[in-house]
């Protein structure tokens, strides 16, 4: 076992997806887990020492405490903790609360956040699954220096991310995540509607795969945007948007709204040119 974060004692609250992952990743590293605390006593995931009661936690002598309880429990369950001494740094792992969210264990401990840009749809234990994530930090400078210690120890990438920025940073977290993936659920759904085979859906997530990598490779990801209305060509989009108007009239609004958007990336980089500029005309005059 590698050590890099041997001597370092934690405590976790809420020994759920994040909270079991962030644990086993801790503790392949040589971080000494004192406590689970959760809800109930469930069922834990192995390498989780038996949990104790939420009122019965003492982290006084720990380094950490770690909080990964929803984000609407996260007040109460500090509120209540805090009642005692707990460990000389507090984080949660909340994307849309910052520090503050602790401001309960102040001044005993010093307070952070500790968000893993990633989705964890069941635990990850496996350390492999941090490599490269990213984690917005926050707080007291002793809490974000153990979480930048931790982030490094794990083979993340970790920076800071401002209260006042953290609502709009997670709104942002769902844009890259969520949205991408409904816009795939809706091209699935057109090519269902149109009777399509469904190796066209699975075609869409591997052309997809392709754009974001090219995405990922770009200075900017506006700068691989491709088709149609990011070349300006607007008598092909707007006979697609005709077409679409007979299939599936609920949907040109949101059309419309993303080639508008397209055509606003690709300006954040450099003026457009004059059929871009054509086309961003029609679009708006189609808009409500
Ligand atoms: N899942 C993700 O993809 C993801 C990604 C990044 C950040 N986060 C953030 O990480 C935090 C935890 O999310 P999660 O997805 O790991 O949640 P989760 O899987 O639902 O786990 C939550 C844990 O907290 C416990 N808990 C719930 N209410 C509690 C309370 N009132 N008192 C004490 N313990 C309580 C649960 O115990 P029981 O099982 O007994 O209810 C469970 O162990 C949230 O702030 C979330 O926004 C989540």
């Amino acid at each position: 076992m590698d050590g890099a974060l041997s001597g370092l004692r934690f405590s976790l609250v809420g020994p759920g997806r994040v909270g079991a992952s962030l644990a086993a990743w801790a503790q392949a590293k040589g971080a000494r887990l004192v406590a689970v605390a959760g809800r109930t006593a469930g069922t834990l995931p192995p390498g989780l020492p038996p949990a104790v009661p939420l009122g019965d936690l003492d982290t006084a002598s720990d380094d950490l405490l770690l909080l990964a309880v929803p984000d609407g429990a996260l007040s109460v369950v500090a509120a209540g903790l805090a009642r005692r001494p707990q460990a000389r740094v507090v984080l949660h792992t909340s994307g849309s609360q910052g520090a503050a969210a602790l401001a309960p264990f102040q001044p005993g401990s010093a307070v952070g956040a500790l968000h893993p840009l990633k989705a964890f749809p069941r635990p990850l234990p496996d350390l492999a699954e941090a490599a490269g994530v990213f984690f917005a930090l926050d707080g007291d400078p002793e809490a974000v220096a153990l979480a930048r210690r931790l982030v490094t120890a794990w083979g993340g990438v970790a920076a800071e991310v401002p209260a006042a920025a953290r609502a709009l940073y997670h709104l942002a977290a769902s844009l890259a995540a969520g949205g991408v993936v409904t816009l795939l659920a809706l091209a699935g759904e057109l090519a269902g509607r149109l009777g399509l085979p469904p190796e066209v859906g699975r075609g869409y997530l591997e052309l997809a795969r392709g754009a974001i990598a090219a995405a990922g490779e770009a200075d900017d990801p506006a700068a691989a945007l491709t088709g149609p209305v990011a070349r300006g060509d607007a008598g092909t989009f707007l006979s697609q948007v005709e077409g679409l108007r007979e299939l599936a009239p609920e949907k040109v609004p949101l059309v419309l709204e993303l080639a508008r958007e397209t055509l606003r990336q690709r300006e954040r980089l450099g003026s457009l040119e004059e059929g871009q500029t054509a086309l961003r005309r029609e679009i708006e005059e189609r808009l409500p």
